[in-house]
């Protein structure tokens, strides 16, 4: 009924505590009151003063009033915990996320992370707050009830014996096909945020491609599926609260029928029948309330396996602890036979690759789309893990490069650099928050950024990002490019496809301005335009993930194989023009 996983929650012991002694506390309140009622009633029943009941009245209302107090204040307790709980929660699932890496997005979807972080949370949220309470309320109550009912009358308590089963069964039997119903409104929320959020990412292109009304009716028909399953879930759940109700009316029925035929016989008397009678209805409250929550709160129980699962993913461990030097002149790379294969492929997307380097240099990755380049670019970033190679940094082994002394020399400028929503400057200087004004000044006019900020009306103060200004391709690329400016101490830079959405005219701008950046430091440089590689002083191409051949580009074109044909493909029309 409870999960397990709950109990790792911290504080969680402790707030079931508090929770069984509230139950205990609201169950006195509760019998007490009906004690105190049914007192009352009958002395005027037998015709005693109205004045005369003021003690047992006051009484009364008394033991109501610290009920209601009780359930107040458990619900303030209880508010403050989830709410604590879940921030708790939602901090833990972001920095996961931040160790793991673009890794995981490409596995589970931005949409559906997102759906997690947000709503998954404030439905573990409404879980805890509801569900917990109700849980304690249902296994306390109608025992210490059954119990009190027992000194008064053991008929009426062993009609209330009886019923409970029948109920029990029920709401077990209700409980998992509502669990199913669950199962299958998360799986298709999943299902519409991804396709949501994946569609707005690309939106751009498939208006491009013509593709934005065939996208149009898939969004609505994974919405109208949506529907469909919610509709099912909530006609699912007026049904069982229905029949809850229903039988535990009929269960009072029975209890006040027996009473009566007691009454009439003459063996029983007023006062304990009555309190059996107003305590009935308090058996069966706790039970039908954990039966309304139960179906509420199923999705918080979802949601909370579905993030638990992601934030007890295994962290890549650190191998070494020996720290890397910062990269030099000196320092020397050797990659053996490194292979890496995608989760659900069928074979090897990189096929034992080998090269090495000393020192600074430009090292350039070549290849056709879906050659492997970002792959490569991703595991020396250290977001993906290879699944086999010899990795040697200065003569230390590594297992991978997710080694924080090299993630600490790392920029990586990628095709589409994030732009936060926040001013120019801070754009600027995320990275490095000390950098001075005249610094970020200075990387901004290397980046060839000065002029465009010159025509903004609040200059380096302009708000962009999103819901900001918008700006440009080729701008945000120049944000990245101000940014490496800026950070002197990262010697390792790894570009992804720094120029492919840019047209020729600001990639020619942008590259006389990239290439002093790429002096003295040690540059991976992914691209499928050749122009860049008369600059490198490596090229690795790689073809279907092996590296077909590697030198320099004298080397290449002079040996006529691989390079020498992409070349040769690119200036006789089938690449772009420029080239070359
Ligand atoms: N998450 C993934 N799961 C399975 N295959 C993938 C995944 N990502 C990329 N691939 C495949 O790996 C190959 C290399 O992709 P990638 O490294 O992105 O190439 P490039 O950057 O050179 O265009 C492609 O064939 C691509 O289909
Ligand atoms: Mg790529």
């Amino acid at each position: 009924m409870i999960d397990k996983s709950l109990f790792q929650l911290k504080g969680f012991k402790g707030i079931m505590t508090f929770l069984t002694i509230m139950a205990i506390l609201q169950g006195v309140m509760i019998i007490f009151q009906a004690k105190y009622l049914a007192i009352t009633v009958t002395n005027l029943f037998n015709g005693e003063k109205l004045s005369l009941q003021l003690l047992p009245i006051l009484l009364f209302v008394t033991f109501y009033l610290a009920k209601q107090i009780i359930i107040l204040w458990r619900e303030k307790q209880m508010h403050t915990y989830a709410s604590h709980t879940g921030s708790m929660i939602r901090q833990k699932f972001t920095n996961k996320l931040f160790i793991l890496g673009p890794t995981i997005t490409e596995k589970e979807g931005t949409g559906h992370l997102v759906t997690m972080a947000l709503e998954g949370v404030s439905q573990l949220e409404t879980y805890l707050k509801l569900f917990l309470p109700k849980v304690m309320n249902m296994v306390i109550i109608p025992i210490m009830i059954f119990v009190y009912t027992l000194t008064l009358d053991v008929r009426s308590s062993i009609i209330l014996l009886l019923v409970l089963p029948t109920l029990l069964i029920f709401m077990v039997i209700l409980g998992i096909a509502a669990k199913k119903k669950a199962d299958t409104q998360y799986e298709s929320h999943q299902l519409l945020s991804n396709h949501f959020v994946d569609s707005l990412r690309g939106l751009e292109t498939l208006r491009l491609l013509g593709l934005s009304k065939r996208y149009d009716r898939n969004i609505q028909k994974v919405s109208e599926r949506y529907r469909k399953s919610t509709m099912g879930t909530l006609r699912f759940a007026f049904l069982s609260t229905f029949a809850l109700d229903f039988f535990s009316s009929l269960s009072v029925a029975i209890v006040a029928l027996f009473l009566g035929l007691g009454l009439i016989g003459e063996h029983m008397f007023l006062l304990p029948a009555l309190t059996v009678l107003i305590l009935a209805p308090e058996y069966f409250v706790p039970i039908r309330e954990f039966g309304t929550d139960y179906h509420a709160t199923l999705d918080g129980k979802n949601a909370f396996q579905a993030i638990s699962d992601v934030i007890n993913l295994p962290e890549k461990k650190q191998t070494n602890s020996t720290k890397l030097l910062c990269w030099n002149s000196e320092s020397k790379i050797d990659v053996e036979n490194l292979t890496f294969q995608h989760q659900d492929a069928h074979q090897p997307t990189l096929n034992n690759l080998s090269f090495s380097w000393k020192g600074y240099g430009k090292i350039g990755i070549i290849g056709a789309s879906g050659s492997g380049k970002s792959t490569l670019i991703n595991i020396l970033g250290g977001f993906s893990e290879p699944n086999s190679s010899r990795i040697r940094i200065n003569d230390i082994a590594l297992n991978d490069f997710s080694e924080t002394s090299w993630q600490e020399q790392l920029l990586y400028i990628p095709q589409h650099p994030y732009i936060f929503h926040n001013t120019v400057a801070n754009n600027i200087s995320f990275y490095t928050p000390d950098a001075s004004k005249a610094d970020i000044e200075k990387a901004s006019e290397r980046a060839g950024l000065s002029d465009v900020i010159a025509t903004l009306p609040n200059g380096y103060e302009e708000q962009i990002g999103e819901s900001g200004r918008i700006l440009s391709g080729g701008q945000e690329q120049r944000i990245a490019l101000a940014r490496a400016f800026l950070d002197d101490k990262r010697k390792i830079l790894l570009f992804d496809e720094p120029t492919a959405h840019l047209d020729i005219e600001t990639e020619w701008e942008l590259k006389s301005n990239m290439l002093p950046l790429l002096e003295n430091r040690l540059v991976f440089f992914a691209t499928h335009r050749l122009h860049w590689m008369m600059e490198m002083d490596q090229i690795i191409v790689l073809d279907h993930g092996e590296i077909v051949e590697i030198g320099t580009h004298e080397e290449l074109v002079a040996s006529k194989g691989h390079y020498h044909n992409l070349i040769q493909a690119q200036m006789h029309g089938t690449g772009e023009r420029h080239e070359q």
